[in-house]
Protein backbone atom coordinates (compact mmCIF):
# COMPACT_ATOMS: atom_id res chain seq x y z
CA UNK A 1 0.00 0.00 0.00
CA UNK A 2 0.98 3.53 -0.50
CA UNK A 3 1.14 6.12 2.05
CA UNK A 4 -1.84 7.54 0.90
CA UNK A 5 -3.65 4.30 0.82
CA UNK A 6 -2.56 3.67 4.74
CA UNK A 7 -3.58 7.24 5.47
CA UNK A 8 -7.02 6.90 4.08
CA UNK A 9 -7.19 3.43 5.77
CA UNK A 10 -6.30 4.80 9.15
CA UNK A 11 -8.74 7.65 8.78
CA UNK A 12 -12.11 5.67 7.56
CA UNK A 13 -10.97 3.68 10.72
CA UNK A 14 -11.28 6.83 13.05
CA UNK A 15 -14.54 7.60 11.49
CA UNK A 16 -16.04 3.70 13.07
CA UNK A 17 -14.14 4.04 15.86
CA UNK A 18 -15.60 3.08 19.48
CA UNK A 19 -12.62 2.52 21.14
CA UNK A 20 -13.13 5.34 23.21
CA UNK A 21 -16.37 7.05 25.07
CA UNK A 22 -15.66 10.25 22.50
CA UNK A 23 -17.35 8.38 19.60
CA UNK A 24 -20.94 8.73 21.33
CA UNK A 25 -20.42 12.52 21.40
CA UNK A 26 -18.78 12.98 17.87
CA UNK A 27 -20.43 14.38 15.02
CA UNK A 28 -16.70 14.13 13.10
CA UNK A 29 -13.52 12.05 13.43
CA UNK A 30 -10.80 14.44 12.65
CA UNK A 31 -7.96 11.89 11.68
CA UNK A 32 -5.99 14.74 9.94
CA UNK A 33 -4.98 15.59 6.51
CA UNK A 34 -1.88 16.62 4.39
CA UNK A 35 0.75 15.68 2.79
CA UNK A 36 1.77 11.64 3.40
CA UNK A 37 5.25 12.09 2.15
CA UNK A 38 6.12 15.70 3.93
CA UNK A 39 9.24 15.45 6.42
CA UNK A 40 7.26 17.53 9.13
CA UNK A 41 3.73 16.26 11.09
CA UNK A 42 1.81 18.56 13.22
CA UNK A 43 0.15 17.24 16.40
CA UNK A 44 -2.51 19.05 17.97
CA UNK A 45 -4.34 18.10 21.31
CA UNK A 46 -7.68 17.15 19.68
CA UNK A 47 -10.74 18.48 17.72
CA UNK A 48 -12.32 21.39 18.95
CA UNK A 49 -16.34 22.46 17.55
CA UNK A 50 -15.31 23.68 13.83
CA UNK A 51 -13.00 20.68 13.36
CA UNK A 52 -15.87 18.36 14.91
CA UNK A 53 -18.30 19.93 12.22
CA UNK A 54 -16.09 20.23 9.16
CA UNK A 55 -13.81 16.36 9.83
CA UNK A 56 -10.49 18.94 9.47
CA UNK A 57 -8.14 20.15 11.81
CA UNK A 58 -7.32 23.40 12.87
CA UNK A 59 -10.26 24.97 11.18
CA UNK A 60 -11.19 27.38 13.61
CA UNK A 61 -9.43 30.67 14.95
CA UNK A 62 -6.25 28.50 16.29
CA UNK A 63 -6.15 27.26 12.52
CA UNK A 64 -6.04 30.93 11.30
CA UNK A 65 -3.14 31.48 13.40
CA UNK A 66 -1.75 27.87 12.62
CA UNK A 67 -1.60 28.91 8.85
CA UNK A 68 0.48 32.31 9.62
CA UNK A 69 3.07 30.56 11.93
CA UNK A 70 3.42 28.00 8.93
CA UNK A 71 4.20 30.76 6.62
CA UNK A 72 6.61 32.35 9.87
CA UNK A 73 8.21 28.60 8.95
CA UNK A 74 8.13 29.06 5.41
CA UNK A 75 5.34 26.58 5.31
CA UNK A 76 2.32 25.38 3.84
CA UNK A 77 -0.46 23.01 4.45
CA UNK A 78 -0.05 21.49 1.44
CA UNK A 79 3.51 20.26 2.38
CA UNK A 80 2.74 19.27 5.77
CA UNK A 81 0.21 16.65 7.82
CA UNK A 82 -1.43 17.81 10.41
CA UNK A 83 -3.35 15.58 13.00
CA UNK A 84 -4.25 15.15 16.79
CA UNK A 85 -3.64 13.01 19.61
CA UNK A 86 -6.96 12.07 19.71
CA UNK A 87 -9.49 11.81 16.72
CA UNK A 88 -12.68 12.48 17.99
CA UNK A 89 -13.70 15.83 19.96
CA UNK A 90 -13.75 15.86 23.60
CA UNK A 91 -17.00 17.63 24.98
CA UNK A 92 -16.79 20.96 25.79
CA UNK A 93 -13.14 21.00 24.53
CA UNK A 94 -11.99 19.64 27.51
CA UNK A 95 -8.50 17.77 27.81
CA UNK A 96 -8.43 14.25 26.65
CA UNK A 97 -8.57 12.03 29.21
CA UNK A 98 -5.54 9.14 29.82
CA UNK A 99 -7.65 6.14 28.63
CA UNK A 100 -9.03 8.08 25.62
CA UNK A 101 -5.37 9.42 24.80
CA UNK A 102 -4.49 5.76 25.04
CA UNK A 103 -6.89 4.47 22.94
CA UNK A 104 -6.21 6.69 20.05
CA UNK A 105 -3.02 6.26 20.46
CA UNK A 106 -2.52 2.96 17.63
CA UNK A 107 -3.94 5.65 15.25
CA UNK A 108 -1.44 8.09 16.29
CA UNK A 109 1.78 5.64 15.95
CA UNK A 110 0.53 4.03 12.84
CA UNK A 111 0.42 7.57 11.09
CA UNK A 112 3.93 8.25 12.22
CA UNK A 113 5.16 4.80 11.09
CA UNK A 114 3.59 5.25 8.16
CA UNK A 115 4.49 9.61 7.44
CA UNK A 116 7.73 8.73 8.90
CA UNK A 117 8.50 12.42 9.35
CA UNK A 118 12.39 14.06 10.09
CA UNK A 119 10.39 16.38 12.60
CA UNK A 120 7.90 16.21 14.89
CA UNK A 121 6.40 19.40 15.77
CA UNK A 122 4.03 19.00 19.41
CA UNK A 123 1.21 22.11 19.50
CA UNK A 124 0.09 22.31 23.37
CA UNK A 125 0.93 20.25 26.69
CA UNK A 126 -1.02 17.11 26.09
CA UNK A 127 0.48 16.61 22.27
CA UNK A 128 3.68 17.37 23.94
CA UNK A 129 3.14 14.99 27.25
CA UNK A 130 2.80 12.23 24.12
CA UNK A 131 6.90 12.37 23.95
CA UNK A 132 8.21 14.20 26.39
CA UNK A 133 7.40 13.26 30.39
CA UNK A 134 7.51 16.09 32.99
CA UNK A 135 8.52 18.78 30.20
CA UNK A 136 7.18 22.23 31.40
CA UNK A 137 6.11 23.90 28.04
CA UNK A 138 7.08 27.49 28.98
CA UNK A 139 10.83 25.98 29.53
CA UNK A 140 11.02 23.98 26.67
CA UNK A 141 9.27 25.70 23.90
CA UNK A 142 10.78 25.34 20.42
CA UNK A 143 13.47 23.36 21.19
CA UNK A 144 14.86 20.00 19.74
CA UNK A 145 14.34 16.71 21.60
CA UNK A 146 14.79 13.21 20.50
CA UNK A 147 12.48 10.48 20.43
CA UNK A 148 13.02 7.41 18.91
CA UNK A 149 15.10 9.02 16.16
CA UNK A 150 13.55 11.48 15.51
CA UNK A 151 13.31 15.80 16.26
CA UNK A 152 10.41 16.60 18.54
CA UNK A 153 9.67 20.69 18.82
CA UNK A 154 7.20 21.05 21.54
CA UNK A 155 5.63 24.17 20.38
CA UNK A 156 3.08 25.89 22.42
CA UNK A 157 -0.39 25.71 21.22
CA UNK A 158 -1.56 28.15 18.65
CA UNK A 159 -4.67 28.78 20.82
CA UNK A 160 -2.52 29.86 24.07
CA UNK A 161 -1.52 32.99 22.18
CA UNK A 162 -4.88 33.54 21.10
CA UNK A 163 -5.70 33.73 24.84
CA UNK A 164 -2.15 35.19 26.10
CA UNK A 165 -1.05 37.91 23.71
CA UNK A 166 1.75 37.96 25.35
CA UNK A 167 2.49 34.69 23.69
CA UNK A 168 1.95 36.03 20.41
CA UNK A 169 5.51 37.18 19.18
CA UNK A 170 7.29 33.91 21.73
CA UNK A 171 5.24 31.14 19.28
CA UNK A 172 5.44 33.54 15.79
CA UNK A 173 9.58 33.17 17.30
CA UNK A 174 9.85 29.96 17.42
CA UNK A 175 8.24 29.21 14.22
CA UNK A 176 10.94 31.01 12.36
CA UNK A 177 13.31 29.02 14.06
CA UNK A 178 11.52 25.86 12.76
CA UNK A 179 13.12 26.04 9.28
CA UNK A 180 16.57 25.89 10.47
CA UNK A 181 15.62 23.43 12.51
CA UNK A 182 14.46 21.31 9.82
CA UNK A 183 17.32 21.45 7.73
CA UNK A 184 19.33 20.27 10.91
CA UNK A 185 16.83 17.34 11.72
CA UNK A 186 16.98 16.03 7.95
CA UNK A 187 21.27 16.15 7.95
CA UNK A 188 21.05 14.39 11.61
CA UNK A 189 18.61 12.21 10.99
CA UNK A 190 20.17 10.89 7.45
CA UNK A 191 23.32 10.20 9.56
CA UNK A 192 21.21 8.19 11.69
CA UNK A 193 19.53 6.48 8.65
CA UNK A 194 23.20 5.44 7.29
CA UNK A 195 24.13 4.64 10.67
CA UNK A 196 21.39 2.10 11.43
CA UNK A 197 20.68 3.63 14.32
CA UNK A 198 17.18 4.87 13.74
CA UNK A 199 14.65 4.03 16.42
CA UNK A 200 17.30 4.74 19.69
CA UNK A 201 16.68 7.58 21.93
CA UNK A 202 19.20 10.29 21.56
CA UNK A 203 20.52 10.72 25.44
CA UNK A 204 17.94 12.73 26.79
CA UNK A 205 18.45 15.44 29.37
CA UNK A 206 16.67 16.62 32.57
CA UNK A 207 13.50 17.83 31.96
CA UNK A 208 12.36 20.83 33.72
CA UNK A 209 8.96 19.61 35.73
CA UNK A 210 6.11 20.64 35.22
CA UNK A 211 4.11 22.18 37.88
CA UNK A 212 1.97 24.96 35.98
CA UNK A 213 -1.49 24.69 38.90
CA UNK A 214 -2.84 26.99 35.29
CA UNK A 215 -4.04 25.21 32.56
CA UNK A 216 -5.48 26.95 29.39
CA UNK A 217 -8.19 26.18 27.40
CA UNK A 218 -6.68 25.19 24.09
CA UNK A 219 -9.41 25.83 21.67
N1 LIG B 1 -6.99 22.45 18.59
C1 LIG B 1 -6.34 21.28 18.39
O1 LIG B 1 -5.53 20.87 19.20
N2 LIG B 1 -6.60 20.60 17.29
C2 LIG B 1 -7.47 21.00 16.37
O2 LIG B 1 -7.64 20.31 15.36
C3 LIG B 1 -8.12 22.23 16.60
C4 LIG B 1 -7.88 22.93 17.71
Amino acid sequence: MTPEEILNEIAEQTKVCTRCKLHHSRKNAVPGVGNAYTKVLFIGEGPGFHENEQGLPFVGAAGTFLDELLEDAGLNRDEVFITNVVKCRPPGNRDPEPEELEACKPYLERQIATIDPDVIVTLGRVSMGHFINNGKISLIHGREFWSTGRMVIPMYHPAAALHQPSLRSVVKEDFIKLSGLLKKARSARQRLVSQNEVGQETPGEDLPQDNDAEQLSLF
